[in-house]
C-alpha cells in the first residue's frame, strides 16, 4: 500500500486500522459525554471562508515564530504522551517537526528522554504538569534545560475527570511476557503495529523517563499520574514561580477565560495557549476557536496566543490564525500520522496542514499568513463564547467581540463584528 496518505481523515482510519483496540482509544480519548472533543471539531466547520475570485497573490509567506524561534509555517507540536504508537515516538515526531522547520513540545510524560528528542530537534519545549514537590520540579526543568529545550510548556487544565460513555481502554500498568499474553487478543489482530515494535526489538515503553528522579527509577506512567494526583493544585503565586525558575520563554497551555489570560499576564508567562486539552478535560467546556477572539482581544498584544484543540486541516489553521491566533498546536492531528506511517507520516501531516493554509492564503487574496483576519471568515451569528470577562455579552444574538489584538508583527485586525456584518 503506498504509505501517503491525502487527508488527516485517512491518516486516522489507517490508525485505527493498525493500532490495537487500547492504543487507538487511549489517542482518541476525551471525556464523559465527549461534547467538548466534538465540538471542538464542529466549530471549525461552522466557519465558512470569503475568498476573492482574482487578485490573487503567486508568491505566499507562510512563516512566522513562536516564543523566539522561527517557523516555516503556524503549525507546531503539542505536547502528548505518545507510549506504545511506534517505537521511535517522541523522536519520530522531533525529526519530523524538524524537517519540516518546525518547533517540537515534548510531555513529561512521553516515553523517550528530552536529551534524545532534542538531539532530533533542537528547537524543542518542554512540557511539564504542576506535579511532585518542588525540588523535583526544580530538578526536571534543570535537566530540560541542560538538555537544550528553548522553552517551557506549563499544562495547568487538568482536573483529573474520569469516565467516558464509549468506555475507557484497558492499559497495562508495564508491558512484559505476562501482560503481553493477556492482551494477546487486543494486539494480535493488529500484526504491522506488532511487527514495528519487533524489528525495534523493544517491546512499548510504558515508563516516564522525563520524571526520573536522578539515581532513581524511571516512573510507570500510572506511577507518575498517581504522584501528580497527589499534588496540591498550584496557584498564581505558584505558575509565576514556575515561570521565574524556568527564566525563559514560558507557555500557558490550557487558557479558555479572559480573567484567567489577564492573570497569565502578570504571571509573566510569554505565551498561552487556548486550549481545553483536546476535549480531554471538564466535558462541555466550549470548542477553543470559539474562546479564542475574546482571549486574543484581552492579551494578545501583551503576550502571544496560541490554541490547539480540533486542527485537522490547513484551512482551521488559517481560521485559528484569522482569529487571532499566532500559531496553532496539533496534537491527534500527528499522531495518526505517526501511528499510520512513523516519522513520514507526521511529515505527511504536517505537508497537509501546510498546503490547506496556502490554499487559504492564495484564496483570500493575502501575500501573507499575518494578512488573514477575521474579514476573510464567514461567522456565523452567536459562534463566539466569552468567558470570564466581566460585563461581556454572552447573549447568543450577540456574540461579537472584537479581535483587534496587535500580535507582534502581524496588522491589527478588523473588530470580529465588523468582519461578521460585512462577510454576511
Ligand atoms: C493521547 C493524548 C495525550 C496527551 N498528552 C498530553 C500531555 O502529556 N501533556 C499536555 O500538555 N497535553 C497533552 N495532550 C493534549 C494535547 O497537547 C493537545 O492539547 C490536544 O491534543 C489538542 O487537541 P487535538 O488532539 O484535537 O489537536 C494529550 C492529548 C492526547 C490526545
Amino acid at each position: 500500500m503506498n504509505p501517503w496518505f491525502e487527508t488527516v481523515a485517512e491518516a486516522q482510519r489507517r490508525a485505527k486500522k493498525r493500532l490495537p483496540s487500547s492504543v487507538y482509544g487511549a489517542l482518541v480519548a476525551g471525556s464523559e459525554k465527549g461534547v467538548t472533543i466534538d465540538d471542538n471539531l464542529a466549530a471549525f466547520s461552522e466557519l465558512g471562508f470569503a475568498p476573492h475570485v482574482a487578485g490573487h497573490k503567486a508568491d505566499r509567506d507562510l512563516t512566522t515564530s513562536v516564543m523566539g524561534i522561527d517557523i516555516s509555517f503556524p503549525v507546531i507540536i503539542s505536547p502528548t504522551g505518545v507510549q506504545a504508537v511506534h517505537p521511535d515516538g517522541e523522536v519520530a515526531v522531533a525529526r519530523a517537526a524538524a524537517a519540516r522547520g518546525t518547533i517540537m513540545g515534548l510531555s513529561s510524560f512521553a516515553s523517550k528522554p528530552v536529551e534524545e528528542v532534542v538531539a532530533a530537534n533542537p528547537n524543542t519545549f518542554f512540557q511539564m504538569y504542576w506535579t511532585g514537590t518542588r525540588e523535583a520540579m526544580i530538578q526536571r526543568m534543570d535537566r530540560a534545560r541542560k538538555a537544550g529545550a528553548k522553552g517551557l510548556i506549563a499544562t495547568l487544565d487538568w482536573s483529573f475527570s474520569n469516565g467516558r460513555d464509549w468506555g475507557s481502554p484497558a492499559i497495562p500498568e508495564k508491558l512484559n511476557l505476562k501482560t503481553m499474553v493477556d492482551f494477546a487478543p487486543n494486539v494480535l489482530p493488529h500484526p504491522r503495529w506488532l511487527w514495528t515494535f519487533a524489528k525495534s526489538g523493544r517491546l512499548p515503553d510504558l515508563t516516564t523517563p522525563n520524571l526520573q528522579a536522578p539515581g532513581g527509577e524511571a516512573p510507570t506512567f500510572f506511577g507518575a499520574y498517581y504522584e501528580w494526583m497527589q499534588t496540591p493544585p498550584p496557584t498564581w503565586e505558584d505558575v509565576a514561580w514556575l515561570a521565574k525558575e524556568w527564566g525563559g520563554p514560558f507557555m500557558l497551555k490550557g487558557v479558555t477565560r479572559v480573567d484567567d489570560a489577564k492573570r497569565a499576564v502578570d504571571a509573566g508567562v510569554t505565551a498561552i495557549s487556548v486550549s481545553n486539552h483536546g476535549g480531554n478535560n471538564l466535558d462541555t467546556t466550549p470548542a477553543t476557536i470559539r474562546m479564542l477572539p475574546s482571549v486574543a482581544e484581552a492579551v494578545g498584544d501583551q503576550i502571544e496566543v496560541l490554541l490547539d484543540g480540533g486542527v485537522r486541516r490547513g484551512s482551521d489553521v488559517a481560521k485559528a490564525v484569522a482569529l487571532g491566533a499566532r500559531a496553532v498546536m496539533i496534537g491527534r492531528a500527528y499522531l495518526w500520522g505517526l501511528a499510520a506511517n512513523g516519522q513520514g507520516g507526521v511529515e505527511n501531516v504536517l505537508d497537509i496542514l501546510r498546503g490547506g493554509l496556502d490554499s487559504a492564503v492564495l484564496g483570500t487574496g493575502h501575500t501573507s499568513v499575518k494578512e488573514l483576519g477575521p474579514e476573510d471568515l464567514v461567522i456565523p451569528p452567536g459562534f463566539t463564547r466569552t468567558l470570564g470577562a466581566s460585563g461581556a455579552d454572552e447573549s447568543p444574538a450577540s456574540p461579537a467581540r472584537k479581535t483587534g489584538q496587535a500580535r507582534a508583527g502581524q496588522r491589527t485586525q478588523k473588530p470580529l463584528a465588523k468582519a461578521e456584518a460585512e462577510s454576511a
